[in-house]
């Protein structure tokens, strides 16, 4: 097995930061070592296959994005990144664990689903990868199959109070999974907006005349996000199940996240990078030479991007600083412009929803240590730590320890990073929702599993590289 030296670097955890050298023996953290030391007698910088220096930088574990969607079929068609371009994509922006989601529809068996999610994936994917069951179908046979996914690695599922005729449970049938999520340790998942609602209103909009992105905004009220997520709350309460809200956006959905933590129910929160720092004016809003207003198709994505005046992105860095919400993914869902997106031009309810950030995640993230609002600590806790203890994989991913898999990212704070006009990035999609943004910080090295896959700006992995994770039970939870 090939070991390799990472020297000279600042090892960043969720709790500190030191001087520390860090030997990988193969896919393994071996240890972690004053500067300098020596093994045995050894030299170490001799003795290894590999010599990383990292004078200078972070050295932190990988990214974990646990929330994505490859290949989504969604809005009559399929979301543009494959397994394979996207975990391409998440490896060069110091991501080396996804975990996407499994689709269940109404009238298909649950281990269909999975098995089908796993044959697009199994071989494809560029970095490790995990599944959280979507259950689009809500019935006797679904709920009969909830147990069997823990044995099958899959320790949570979503379910969508959004989307009606598509992917929506009703309260009743919440109730009934979550009754099951209960006995079993299971943790439910929620898309908390009110669809039926939102789906009245923006019937009512489109009758008006009003068809372009921006309204696609206007129907998803935040009101009806407090809601549903008040509404799971209360089920959640009920029936004893932790709850996991995702694609938080709305302030006054955190203030109903905090609100019941504080009450002492085990409910948790994520929020995504478009939360924090684009907005229904700037962006929903947008127009341009190419497209006019269906500008803002490029970010239409559910949970909705909210309104700048009313303290939204604010709150939501307050919150990943108080810990009112736990963790930050992305959603990455991304659809192109052409042939996808412009199935919704002339009817913003028939845009797919989705945008694409698997790459730019860590980066943008790193950008509320530049500007003060989170600790490098934090950080690191955000994007890898705390979602390996959520999802049941910490002590292999999240942290860089003696025995967790080799997953480490060599993070430049002094480097920079463009995400420029046109296609600089590497996901699969004609445009992208971060254009022009300047990043301070820059993703150096990526090793997954002891193999380097990202060295400067360039990928040298290859295609199955990535294994799929069986994850344990939340470790979040006592
Ligand atoms: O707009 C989004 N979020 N698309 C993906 C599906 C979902 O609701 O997560
Ligand atoms: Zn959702
Ligand atoms: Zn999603
Ligand atoms: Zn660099």
């Amino acid at each position: 097995m090939a070991t390799t030296l990472i020297t000279g670097g600042t090892v960043v955890s969720a709790t500190g930061r030191s001087a520390a050298d860090v030997l990988l023996d193969g896919e393994t953290i071996a240890a972690v070592l004053a500067p300098g030391s020596t093994l045995l007698g050894h030299d170490l910088e001799a003795s290894v296959d590999t010599v990383i220096d990292a004078t200078g930088k972070y050295v932190i574990p990988g990214g974990i994005d646990a929330h994505t969607h490859m290949q989504l079929p969604f809005g009559g068609t399929s979301a543009s990144d494959t397994f394979e371009t996207g975990t391409r994509a998440a490896a060069w922006g110091g991501t080396t664990t996804i975990v996407d989601f499994a689709v269940q529809r109404a009238g298909e068996r649950v281990q269909d689903g999975l098995a089908h999610w796993h044959e697009l994936a199994a071989g494809n994917c560029a970095i490790d990868y995990g599944f959280h069951q979507i259950v689009g179908g809500v019935d006797a046979d679904s709920l009969a199959a909830l147990p069997g996914l823990i044995d099958e690695g899959i320790s949570s599922f979503k379910m969508f109070m959004a989307y009606p005729g598509v992917f929506y449970a009703d309260d009743a049938q919440i109730l009934r999974a979550m009754q099951v999520a209960a006995d079993t340790g299971l943790l439910t998942m929620m898309h908390a907006e009110n669809g039926p609602v939102i789906d009245v209103l923006a019937e009512q909009l489109i009758e008006k005349g009003k068809t372009s992105p921006y309204f696609h905004g206007v129907a998803r009220a935040w009101q009806m996000e407090e809601e549903a997520t008040h509404r799971a709350i209360m089920l959640s309460n009920l029936t004893g199940a932790p709850l996991y809200v995702v694609h938080v956006s709305a302030k006054q959905a955190v203030e109903q996240l905090a609100w019941a933590r504080d009450n002492g129910q085990n409910v948790f929160g994520e929020t995504c990078p478009q939360y924090l720092y684009l907005s229904l004016e700037d962006q929903l809003g947008a127009s341009s030479e190419e497209w006019g207003d269906f500008e803002g198709a490029k970010w239409v994505c559910s949970t909705p991007l909210r309104s700048k005046h009313e303290g939204h992105q604010h709150h939501m860095w307050q919150a990943l600083r108080t810990n009112d919400i736990q963790m930050v993914s992305t959603d990455h869902c991304p659809f192109c412009m052409k042939d996808q997106k412009t199935l919704g031009q002339g009817d913003f309810r028939a845009i797919p929803n989705g945008i694409g950030s698997v790459e730019h995640r860590m980066d943008l993230m790193y950008q509320g240590v530049v500007t003060g609002q989170i600790t490098l600590e934090r950080w690191v806790e955000l994007t890898s730590t705390t979602p390996a203890r959520m999802f049941g994989m910490y002590g292999k991913k999240g942290v860089i320890a003696p025995g967790a898999d080799a997953d480490i990212v060599v993070y430049d704070p002094a480097g920079h990073t463009s995400i420029g006009v046109g296609k600089t990035h590497h996901m699969n999609m004609d445009h992208s929702a971060w254009e022009g943004y300047e990043i301070d910080g820059h993703v150096d090295t990526v090793i997954s599993r002891g193999k380097v896959v990202v060295d400067e700006g360039a990928y040298i992995g290859a295609k199955g590289d990535g294994r799929f994770v069986k994850r344990g039970l939340s470790q979040y939870l006592v």
